[in-house]
């Protein structure tokens, strides 16, 4: 059994391999030219956006981890190109090489409107106005369309393992204007890895499902956590549970995040 995994560079990607390298499942990587993943996984040079170069990727494995995408940037052609061509090209290779594969894909809590009346759930209608979550929306609709064996993890704000990500929490209150009582669903690396796994036996197929941790975190005490003081803000706090997700369904198909919140986390060395 191999698995193709996009994304191994990234901050979720690289940790995700190092876990599955470790428990010995065998993995092949796409990388771009110039790039390199973990020892142990088997690096297969190519690129979403190069449609020839996804045949040797997806060829013979038995289900696609796919965790690329483009969304740290403010360039909007380069996030809609990444996010659904570079998986529209992906599926096409899948349909054409390995119709039988299972497809992981991972999206984004960011998802859901911001003036919900609640934590975002699975089956809440959409229409993100922003080019990243918008993007990742229509790459999860052409997966569910696509007659493949698919399963959607819409991710909360992913940290630890040592990946810094806590620490962006000051410039995300000061570029959005964010109050420093937003709050966050979050996620450790391992819970990832852990949703990941079981979405590979098939407990998620043809599911769309939130993973988070179970509690929410201000920006103010994400920013706290690794000792950067957020500024107070002048804004009042508005559309308070955009950010927020609902885990209830990961629960109840069987999966416990096992770093419940991210105090834990601190505790145990891992944040
Ligand atoms: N991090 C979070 O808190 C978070 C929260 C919710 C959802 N997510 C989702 O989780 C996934 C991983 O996020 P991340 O934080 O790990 O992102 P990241 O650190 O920005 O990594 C992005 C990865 O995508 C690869 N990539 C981009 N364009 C590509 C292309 N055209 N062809 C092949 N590979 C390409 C990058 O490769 P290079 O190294 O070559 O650039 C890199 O490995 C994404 O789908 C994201 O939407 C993340």
């Amino acid at each position: 059994m191999t698995i193709l995994i996009t994304g191994g560079t990234g901050l979720v990607g690289s940790r995700l391999l190092r876990r599955f390298v470790e428990a010995r499942v065998n993995c092949r990587a796409l990388v771009r030219p110039g790039k390199e993943v973990l020892a142990g996984a088997a690096p297969v040079e190519g690129d979403l956006l190069v449609s020839d170069s996804l045949k040797q990727a997806v060829e013979g494995v038995s289900a696609i981890v796919h965790l690329a995408a483009v969304f740290r940037t403010q360039n909007e052609d380069d996030i809609w190109r990444a996010n659904l061509d570079g998986t529209k090209n992906l599926i096409a290779a899948a349909k054409t090489h390995v119709q039988q594969a299972r497809f992981v894909m991972a999206s984004t809590g960011l998802v859901y409107d911001a003036d919900a009346s609640h934590p975002g759930l699975e089956d809440d209608a959409t229409n993100p106005k922003l080019a990243y979550p918008a993007s990742k929306i229509a790459a999860e609709n052409e997966l569910r369309n696509s007659g493949l064996n698919w399963s959607i993890l819409r991710l909360g704000f992913v940290y630890g393992d040592g990946d810094g990500h806590l620490a962006a929490a000051p410039n995300l209150a000061a570029r959005f204007k964010w109050h420093p009582a937003r709050t966050f669903s979050l996620v450790h690396q391992r819970d990832v890895a852990g949703a990941v796994e079981f979405a590979l036996t098939g407990a998620m197929d043809g599911h769309i499902v939130n993973v988070c941790d179970d509690a929410p975190t201000t920006l103010y005490e994400m920013a706290r956590l690794i000792g950067s003081p957020i500024e107070p803000s002048a804004e009042p706090l508005t559309d308070p549970w955009m950010g927020r997700i609902d885990g209830s369904r990961l629960r109840s198909l069987g999966f416990q995040p096992t770093v419940p919140t991210v105090y834990q986390a601190m505790q145990q060395g891992i944040l």
